[in-house]
């Protein structure tokens, strides 16, 4: 079957940084106390008139010129988003339109910080069984806005940028091998947001009640992510007859340091090989995956035929894990 190949990598992230520095002066806490428990020194804010596909669709362009397309070109839009600009249309949909992809499809899929993971293997899948030739696959979020910026467990972590990738059919074993999507409705309290939807529609007493913030029960979900990035990944290695030595860079949910190490040492995988930039950009949901990818191109860490591993997690719980040969 053909594989999907990745021709063509964006990022973007807002103008506006928020230092831990500047945030002890918001909450009780310290710039110590952060960079230890999470290794976040810095994140990026957008604006109060920026939105996710403001954000989207510079990391859109940014994809599609370093493929060599043009607009016109793209069959399908897939974008990953837990914070979309408004219920409907999607994302997806004013992408589609404010870029001019006039022949493309497009659909939002929510899997929280997973979204990177889920988007570009369904994207992947379009390729694969030759349905279409050219998909832009996106990660975007503007966490900050559902983020309650008095609540110490959440602000110092969540954070706002976008991603993209341009997928097209390769010609040789280059691109996606195999992924693997998985979820468990069971820890769906653990990482959150109540109110704005069906089941606690917005009211004067759901915004009263901070029910429009993400809510986390950050040590338990610190707990299972591990287990989970872990699960995954060995899983979609072993179903491929390759181990983490085969792995040339990792690129994982730019979460929490420590949830990588852990990861990483779990799964035998030396820090070298592990791609980190979440002391600069937080925890950026389902973008995270995108920009570190693009940010590893751009460094020059992936040359063609490295095996690249990418693996995310996030509320739900939805998590995956995708592995492709650059
Ligand atoms: O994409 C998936 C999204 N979520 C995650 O990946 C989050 C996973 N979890 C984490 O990253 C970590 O659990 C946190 C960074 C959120 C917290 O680190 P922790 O080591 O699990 O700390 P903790 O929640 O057990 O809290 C330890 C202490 C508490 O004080 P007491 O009860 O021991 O007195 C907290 O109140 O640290 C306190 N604390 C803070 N102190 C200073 C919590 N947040 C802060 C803060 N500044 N920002």
């Amino acid at each position: 079957m053909t594989r999907a190949r990745i021709t063509g990598v964006g990022a973007y992230a807002p103008k506006r940084i928020l230092t831990n520095a500047d945030l002890e002066k918001m909450i009780e806490t310290s710039d110590a106390w952060i960079v230890k428990r999470s290794g976040i020194r810095e994140r990026h804010i957008a604006d109060e008139n920026e939105a996710t596909s403001d954000l989207a669709l510079r990391a859109a362009q940014q994809a599609l010129e370093r493929a060599n397309l043009v607009p016109e070109d793209i069959d399908f839009i897939a974008v990953g988003t837990t914070t979309p600009d408004m219920f409907f249309p999607s994302v997806g949909n004013i992408v589609q339109h404010r870029l001019g992809c006039r022949r493309a499809g497009s659909v939002d899929m929510l899997a929280a910080c997973a979204g990177s993971i889920y988007s570009l293997s369904i994207g992947s899948q379009f390729i694969q069984t030759g349905k279409y030739r050219r998909v832009l696959c996106i990660g975007a979020e503007t966490l900050s806005k559902i983020t309650d910026f008095t609540d110490r467990g959440t602000c110092v972590l969540l954070a706002d940028a976008a991603g993209a990738a341009v997928l097209e059919p390769s010609n040789d074993d280059r691109g996606v091998i195999d992924f693997d999507l998985s979820s468990d409705g069971q820890y769906w309290n653990l990482l959150y947001m109540p109110a704005g939807g069906s089941r606690h529609p917005a009211s004067h007493e759901t915004v009263d009640a901070r029910m429009h913030y993400a809510k986390m029960k950050g040590n338990e979900v610190f707990k299972v992510a591990v287990r989970m990035f872990v699960d995954s990944t060995v899983r979609v290695l072993e179903r491929n007859g390759l181990t983490a030595a085969d792995v040339d860079l990792f690129i994982p949910h730019q979460a929490n340091l420590r949830i990588i190490e852990a990861a990483a040492k779990r799964v035998a995988l030396p820090m070298e090989r592990v791609f980190v930039n979440v002391d600069r950009y937080g925890n950026t949901g389902a973008a995270s995956v995108y920009v570190a990818l693009e940010e590893a191109v751009s460094a020059g860490r992936l040359a063609p035929g490295s095996l690249v591993l990418l693996a995310a997690f996030g509320g739900g719980f939805a998590w995956g894990s995708l592995l492709m040969r650059w």
